[in-house]
């Protein structure tokens, strides 16, 4: 039942192996990805001041986790910090992994061991489906470039906490267990990403049951989430004794049916991943129509880098949103590798990075530690706003090490 993935082309095997004298670069590298990269390192490296501080400066109650990792910054330019519970708590040390990974030093392997550690309380937290973005993109990065079994064990550990969400009558996960007022069982899109977590499980424990909840949740999905343009609803809301369809609404897109970007992101890589894992035609199918719909939008802007709903009311004057750009240019590398339109695919990821690399980035040292600008969290909310968000430099770091890995003729890097 379990496909073989590429196992790591590039050759930092060796480097796990102990032989951690490379301190250059581990792989060829282009101009584009070595100058980001540089300016990576930089910013890693005014996080790590930075974060430090910020921490000391808030006071955490006692009995409350402590704040461990940097999500976004205020509208005056403060840090924002956040437990390991929060969902976006495993992209900094993921984005720590990535930059090992790009640049052979073995200094952001230790970094990223330390802010790793910091989320495995999350592996029996069963109150939310981020699972996956909080254990996966953190210690399942980690993972991939260690073979650590003390890290498999926390992936397999969490694989079976995130389970205990999954309802057989509606065929999901149950994505959120607040605002029971305005939804009885929600089902968001952004939930397709943690599906990752569960196929990572069954390929290392070879316990099925992972492979069958996430393959139940992405069909059910695709039979309920989807308009006949193939756009995404955000929230999909459940009967859960009859698993019917109540409601399809929105929680962070413009209205229930506008088309929030990083939704539709969340779509295209969830449907990509899943064909990776289980070759089943149809997922292939789906991400494709998906990658249609974003591509041949007439309000995706000339750089490719899309505002925050594709129907924002204010359009051309909203805000962009980096952090879909950067997922939406991750997912299309991986697709390009598993169709006939691949050429097209990787041509816009191209130049969706480039476009991110040009004119997103932040200033050398600047922008508390950042990468990446411009991005929206919760436009209907006021919240996070044309800011840095911690998830927009992590799919940025993942699309170039897959653009990288391309360029150097090798497949997508996956366990
Ligand atoms: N998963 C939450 C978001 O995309 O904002």
């Amino acid at each position: 039942m379990i496909l073989p993935r590429n196992s790591h082309p590039m050759p930092f095997r060796f480097l796990t192996l102990g032989l951690t004298f490379l301190s250059t670069a581990a792989f060829a590298q282009d101009a584009l990805t070595k100058k980001t990269v540089r300016l990576a390192e930089t910013q890693a490296t005014t996080m790590l001041q930075e974060l430090p501080k910020a921490i000391a400066q808030k006071s955490v109650a006692a009995g409350k986790p402590p704040l461990v990792s940097p999500r976004s910054l205020t509208p005056t330019g403060e840090l924002i910090v956040v437990p390991s519970r929060d969902w976006t708590s495993g992209f900094f040390p993921g984005y720590l992994w990535f930059l090992y990974e790009l640049s052979g030093q073995p200094r952001w392997m230790a970094e990223a061991k330390t802010y790793t550690a910091n989320i495995e309380p999350e592996k029996t937290n069963g109150g939310t489906h981020d699972m996956g973005f909080k254990v996966y993109c953190s210690f399942g990065t980690g993972y991939r470039l260690t073979k650590d079994a003390a890290y498999k064990d926390v992936i397999l550990q969490s694989a079976r906490t995130l389970s205990t969400r999954f309802y057989p009558k509606v065929g999901t996960l149950l994505s959120w267990d607040h605002s029971r007022e305005k939804w009885a069982f929600p089902v968001i899109i952004d939930n397709m990403m943690n599906l990752e977590l569960l196929f990572a499980a069954t390929k290392l424990s070879g316990d099925s049951s992972f492979y069958k909840i996430a393959v139940s949740h992405a069909n059910t999905t695709m039979h309920n989430h989807f308009r006949p343009d193939y756009s995404s609803y955000h929230v999909v809301d459940y009967d859960s004794a009859t698993g019917k369809v109540v409601k399809r609404t929105t929680h962070q897109g413009a209205a229930n049916e506008s088309a929030w970007a990083r939704g539709q992101g969340w779509a295209l890589y969830g449907y990509t991943m899943c064909y990776r894992e289980t070759r089943n035609k149809a997922y292939l199918a789906q991400a494709e129509n998906v990658a249609r719909f974003i591509l041949n939008h007439p309000n995706l802007p000339k750089d490719l880098i899309p505002y925050w709903d594709f129907n924002a009311p204010g359009l051309p004057n909203e805000p962009r949103d980096a952090s879909a750009g950067a997922l939406i240019a991750s997912a299309l590398y991986e697709l390009s590798t598993f169709s006939p339109n691949g050429k097209l695919y990787r041509a816009k990821a191209d130049k969706m990075v480039k476009s991110l690399a040009k004119s997103y980035v932040a200033q050398p040292g600047g922008s508390r530690g950042f990468l990446l600008l411009h991005s929206t969290g919760a436009k209907p909310s006021n919240s996070e706003i044309d800011v840095p968000l911690s998830y927009a430099d992590y799919y940025f770091m993942e699309a170039l090490v897959r653009r990288q890995s391309l360029l150097n003729g090798k497949g997508i890097p996956g366990l």
